[in-house]
């Protein structure tokens, strides 16, 4: 699934000529197809169409309110981390019961407010949240439905700091420690445990580490039912990885779909998904522009206007993202090239590539495949503002988050 090609020489995102749109804007900017959006949506909800799930898009992955309101449109959920993004899902008319909350440092402010907005589930992460949750719902003469993220202690085999499912992850709660819990509460007045929650780990590819998890959780759920307790809701987080280079292999989107539907048969609960990547990577395209080309004995640096503060992954986590010339120049470089950005640090860099097109300072460059984790990790590091997103419209394009004004930073 790709949503850019090149007409001739010139690389167009949908209908729009990229380089018009970049005469009209300063580099470097997000831009946005939301009908790809839509379109890996529909794919999404297709795939799993026996298993009917809760779709909770993982706002973590994009927080554009314009992102978030169009996949409201398509009757999407939210997965949040933070009391932010919960109000920005709520800002954007997601509602409440289509939202739960993850994360394992809720503060009592920020379980307050999801409680408030009676929202659908509250992932709990340690038994100190679980007792916070119950004080505050006492407090407010509530009972609250939440879930607990188990820890089922999974290599996802992705990279090592995206992985969230090993014992020694900080995040969920041990198998031993969450059936504890549960019994603990069955009397509780003022919460009750309706569901499990398991999230292994982001740009997993393969499907075993997912067929593990739900190994685990079968026999958990197993262990509750004998014991007289049985849940309603079984999330089962994100974590499908997407391909970022041609080359890569894709995930089997449509094998786990029948995995979970086949696992779902004998115990009909909801299933809730939180894909962030899976729906909203390949949305987006990161427009920069060359300002210098420095040359050195064995390779030319290629010196963007874009750096590690607008696109994080590389640096965060030797991440690879695809660059396309915009618009493709006769020749190619006789050096290898090396893209780089303006950023004090030596960690500033992108993409290497032996016979890359030719280019010349004043050239415009696009990475492929940053709509999540792109803007939402970028900082103002080195005093930068962040930088615009925008999205095609028809022929043309909007501008749905405008450029922080660097005014604004050195108030
Ligand atoms: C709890 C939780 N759910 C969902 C996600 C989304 O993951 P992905 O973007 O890989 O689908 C994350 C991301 O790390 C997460 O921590």
């Amino acid at each position: 699934m790709t949503i850019f090609k090149y007409r001739g020489k010139n690389l167009y995102l949908e209908n729009a000529s990229i380089d018009k749109i970049a005469k009209k804007n300063p580099t470097p900017f997000y831009l946005y197809s939301l009908k790809q959006l839509e379109k890996n949506f529909y794919y999404f909800q297709n795939t799993f169409r026996k298993t009917s799930p809760l779709i909770c898009f993982a706002v973590k992955s994009n927080p554009n309110l314009t992102i978030l309101k169009n996949l409201q449109k398509l009757n999407s959920g939210a997965d949040v981390v933070s009391i932010g993004e919960l109000q920005l899902a709520l800002k954007a008319g997601i509602q409440p019961n289509k939202i739960v909350f993850s994360g394992i440092g809720k503060t009592k402010e920020e379980l307050d407010f999801a409680i408030s907005k009676k929202i659908l589930l509250i992932n709990a992460e340690s038994e100190s949240e679980v007792n916070q949750i119950s004080k505050i719902a006492k407090n407010k003469k509530c009972r609250v439905a939440i879930s607990l993220r188990l820890n089922p202690n999974i290599n996802a085999n992705t990279i090592s700091k995206i992985s969230t499912g090993k014992k020694s992850d900080k995040f969920g709660i041990s198998l031993e420690e969450s059936y504890k819990i549960f019994i603990n509460n069955i009397k509780n007045k003022n919460i009750s445990i309706e569901g499990i929650s398991v999230h292994i780990g982001s740009q997993i590819k393969q499907l075993s580490p997912f067929q593990k998890t739900l190994k685990v959780v079968d026999k958990f759920i197993q262990k509750l039912n004998n014991n007289k307790i049985f849940i309603k809701y079984l999330d089962l987080g994100g974590g499908m990885g997407i391909s970022y280079l041609p080359k890569d292999t894709k995930f089997n989107l449509k094998e786990y779909a029948k995995i979970v539907d086949q696992f779902n048969q004998r115990y009909k609960l909801k299933i809730i998904f939180e894909p962030g990547r899976y729906l909203s990577a390949n949305t987006a395209i990161l427009v920069a522009k060359v300002i210098y080309i420095k040359k050195i004995q064995d390779r030319n640096f290629i010196i963007l206007d874009a750096g590690m503060n607008d696109l994080m992954r590389p640096a965060l986590y030797d991440s690879k993202h695809e660059i396309l010339p915009i618009q493709k120049n006769k020749g190619k470089f006789n050096k290898k090239v090396e893209f780089v950005g303006p950023i004090c640090e030596s960690t500033d860099k992108f993409m290497t590539y032996l016979n890359y097109y030719k280019l010349k300072e004043g050239d415009l460059v696009c990475f492929t495949n940053v709509g999540a984790y792109g803007r939402s990790l970028s900082s103002n590091y080195n005093i930068r503002p962040l930088i615009a997103e925008i999205a095609i419209n028809k022929n043309s394009f909007k501008i749905i988050r405008p450029r922080q004004k660097l005014k604004d930073l050195i108030k």
